[in-house]
């Protein structure tokens, strides 16, 4: 892995503060990253597949897809605690039967979503609550990668869901062996009946 270029505290924040989840050495910002197909440990390259025109908030599925609608929210803060402005966030998620798509493939997931903050750092995606993994105990989750100008993509603590009956003291301690330490989000039901979580990130300072 060659040395990182931390031109800016966000910037620096990507290249630099998610070491551990890290398969892409930064970019100088004038200079156009490329990607291999998918990131470190198979995980999709949202950048590589993203449209052209992102908006803050998304739609993930249709109104045909099962599940239960889910609406997640948040802002998405520089490590000063300003927005963060032009950062896009990736996520993809199993659908209702927990399953990332008729192959299991995760590295291709179907559900999935892109934003790109505005100066006020806000997101929101609308999608279904996705379902564990089938003869397994990992608590039901959301991806999530970030990336934004002259950096490269690079994972962030998954979106878990309080209550899951899978959530307990040995699945977050294999999450801390990897260096990760989910978000386990609070769900409400709206007026429309509809689940809300709401999920603030900050992003981490350089770690010289
Ligand atoms: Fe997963």
């Amino acid at each position: 892995m060659s040395p990182v270029r931390c031109t800016s505290i966000l910037a620096a924040f990507v290249a630099c503060g998610l070491a551990a989840f890290n398969s892409i050495d930064a970019a100088p910002p004038e200079s156009k990253p490329t990607y291999p197909p998918t990131l470190h440990g198979g995980a999709p390259c949202g950048s590589c597949i993203a449209p052209a025109d992102l908006s803050w908030k998304t739609v993930v599925t249709s109104a045909k897809e099962p599940g239960e609608p889910l609406i997640i929210s948040g802002t998405i803060h520089q490590p000063d605690g300003k927005p963060a402005n032009g950062v896009v966030l990736f996520i993809y998620h199993t659908d209702a039967t927990g399953y990332y798509n008729g192959q299991d493939d995760a590295s291709h997931p179907r559900l999935k979503g892109w934003m790109k903050t505005g100066a006020d750092g806000r997101y929101e995606f609308r999608t279904i609550k996705p379902a564990p993994y089938p003869h397994r105990t990992t608590p039901a989750h959301i991806h999530a990668h970030v990336y934004g100008p002259g950096y490269s993509e690079r994972s962030i603590d998954d979106y878990w869901f309080e209550g899951d009956p899978f959530i307990n003291a040995q699945a977050l301690a294999r999450m801390k062996e990897m260096g990760a330490t989910p978000a386990i989000v609070a769900l409400k039901r709206d007026g429309a009946g509809v689940l809300r979580g709401l999920r603030d990130i900050t992003l981490k300072p350089v770690q010289n």
